[in-house]
């Protein structure tokens, strides 16, 4: 987690961010009216009731999804929420302030980020000036321009190259934090990479996170080191090549995953480049989270041998659980022998290209393995199926994509959906679609109710009678809090709207209020609809006055209360200074009427 974001700055973003036009960026939106509408991409549905409103918030009243543009994002290309807000703020243009103990963290990060810049650059300039790294280089087909655009570099033989050239610059502790100095059981420190050809792993703003180092004689080992663990670097989080493709920008129609570092630059090398490469592990939900935010389809390679085959299965099994409609992933077993690296040196583009072409779907993959060894003449081995089948299909979320998995098991195995018995995993949010939005904003009381005018029409805040707003938070009283600070905040951002009110009040109060404001969107009192802006206002402003009632009365009966004292204690009278409160309070309930 990258810190907090001041609830300020998100709802000021997306005051400046088009909805319709982040949101027309992933699926087809038509124009109805002033606002847009589409077939929900959370549901399954043939008409439209998915519908980008004008106030920064898009509604699905077939299935209740709703959000922002940050929502939005995060929920249909799984991102995270930084994610979300730092794409967002690239588009408008806006830098995302961090506040001070996030900014203290990431400054104590800076030093990490820095030393591994220098390394990067300390092994580029290695390999230009070591002929037998070059060659080697050149022995597998890499072109000076690739090993540029992949920052490759060569860290030298010997054990304190990194430590004499950073050492000067840095604290040697941070240089084995930072995974470039290793220590060994007699508490020696020397350079983790000697002698290994350098792929730099960046993350997606590029920086250099970590590194990958080859050996050059293939009989030594171990033939690859990665970088270890470290604050910048997860293994299991980051794609390499996906900072270089994303530098290349152009429409991306499918996204080829594979498992080596040399398959990408190889790739590459030969025009190839949408691809990216796991580091040696299996296929995580967030690499999946990662790719999302580039296109819906997805090849994934494996070499033609059995760790190739294994790793498949265990990408699929990886994959299932997050696989959502309209999700396409393809598998590709390269022929015996071959990885995507071999397979382009030997057969050039066009023939990888046929080779894509002819990946298998995951639902066939899916039932190819299954039933390898099966014979469905039989019925043990179609029971056999149904066991190996029935868990698999249980750890997917509920989609018209597993329903039709379920099917097709049930064509194989001459079983109905229901003699399978397959647990479902139903979500809320389909179980919202099955009964319809539910209206459940609990008791209409007038601060919801003020709560909500204010939640869809923001300005009013600015548009009443400043005075009526004052020190609304001195009413105890259960949704002022909420309702104060929305005030506050849509004061203090110019044109806030419903979606940025919402994620302000998610960041600064977390989930539980942010859902309520939600929920309240589907609720529409009296008051509302078919109001003209003044008499909002009017509305707005009498609600108000009614509050503020509230307020003064129960200052007012404190003083009083003080003043007679009741059963248990003897009344005191009221000092000079709550005289004049109490008077001031008397004048005001007057002027409220
Ligand atoms: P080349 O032999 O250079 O073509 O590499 P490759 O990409 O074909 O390697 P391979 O298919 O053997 O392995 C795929 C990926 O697994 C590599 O890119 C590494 O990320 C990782 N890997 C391979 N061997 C090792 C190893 O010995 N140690 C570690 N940590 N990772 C390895
Ligand atoms: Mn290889």
């Amino acid at each position: 987690m990258a810190g907090r974001i001041p609830p300020e700055f998100i709802s000021e973003l997306l005051a400046r961010v088009d909805l319709a036009q982040v949101i027309g960026q992933h699926i087809q939106l038509k124009k109805a009216g002033r606002e847009h509408k589409a077939c929900c991409p959370f549901h399954q549905e043939k008409t439209p009731s998915f519908t980008v409103t004008t106030k920064g918030f898009y509604h699905c009243f077939g299935c209740g999804a709703n959000g922002s543009a940050i929502g939005f994002l995060m929920e249909y290309t799984r991102c995270s929420f930084v994610d979300a807000v730092e794409d967002l703020a690239r588009q408008v243009g806006m830098t995302v302030p961090r506040d001070a103990r996030a900014q203290a963290r990431q400054e104590s990060q800076e030093p990490l980020y820095e030393c591994m810049q220098q390394a990067n650059r300390y092994y580029q300039e290695m390999l230009r000036k070591s002929d037998p790294a070059k060659e080697y280089a050149r022995s597998r087909g890499l072109s000076g321009q690739i090993c540029k655009e992949y920052q490759i570099g060569y860290a030298p033989a010997g054990y304190e190259n990194v430590e004499k050239r950073l050492a000067g610059k840095f604290d040697r502790a941070l240089l084995i934090k930072a995974g470039l100095l290793t220590k060994n059981d007699k508490r020696r420190v020397y350079d983790r990479f000697r002698n290994r050809l350098m792929f730099p792993i960046r993350d997606t703003r590029g920086r250099t996170v970590g590194f990958g180092g080859r050996v050059l004689e293939d009989q030594d080992t171990p033939k690859y080191i990665n970088s270890p663990e470290t604050p910048l670097f997860h293994k299991g989080r980051v794609l390499y090549g996906l900072y270089e493709l994303q530098q290349r920008r152009g429409n991306l129609d499918q996204l080829v995953v594979t498992e080596g570092y040399m398959d990408v630059v190889s790739l590459a090398e030969a025009g190839v480049s949408n691809v990216v490469a796991t580091l040696g592990t299996a296929t995580t939900e967030d690499h999946l989270r990662q790719m999302g935010r580039f296109c819906r389809k997805f090849v994934f390679c494996f070499d033609g041998d059995d760790a190739g085959r294994a790793a498949g299965w265990r990408a699929l099994e990886h994959i299932l659980p997050v696989l959502r409609d309209g999700d396409e992933v393809r598998f590709a077993h390269l022929p015996e022998k071959e990885d995507p690296d071999s397979y382009i040196r030997n057969h050039g583009r066009e023939v990888w290209q046929e080779f894509l072409s002819q990946s298998v779907l995951l639902e066939d993959y899916f039932f190819s393995q299954l039933t390898r060894d099966l014979d469905l003449e039989k019925l043990t081995d179609r029971s056999k199926l149904v066991q190996k089948a029935r868990p698999l299909l249980s750890s997917m979320a509920d989609s018209a994509f597993r329903d039709l998995m379920m099917n097709q098991l049930g064509e194989l195995t001459d079983l109905t959906r229901n003699q399978l018995r397959i647990s479902s995993k139903t979500t809320e949010r389909q179980l919202a679609a099955q009964q319809g939005p539910k209206p459940s904003v609990g008791r209409p009381t007038r601060i919801r109710k003020m709560i909500r005018m204010l939640l869809e029409h923001p300005e009013l805040a600015v548009q009443a009678q400043s005075s009526l707003l004052q020190s609304l938070d001195a009413l105890k009283k259960p949704g002022m809090e909420l309702f104060a600070e929305m005030v506050d905040l849509a004061q203090g951002v110019a044109d806030v709207n419903t979606g940025g009110m919402i994620e302000a009040i998610r960041a600064s109060r977390g989930e539980e209020d942010a859902q309520h404001l939600t929920r309240l969107l589907d609720w529409r009192p009296a008051g509302l609809d078919g109001v003209s802006a003044k008499g909002r206002l009017q509305n707005f402003e009498a609600g108000l006055r009614i509050l503020q009632k509230e307020r003064l009365v129960a200052w007012r009966s404190r003083l009083t209360k003080q003043q007679l004292g009741d059963d248990q204690t003897p009344g005191k009278p009221l000092s000079e200074r709550q005289k004049k409160e109490l008077q001031k309070v008397n004048e005001q309930l007057k002027e409220l009427g």
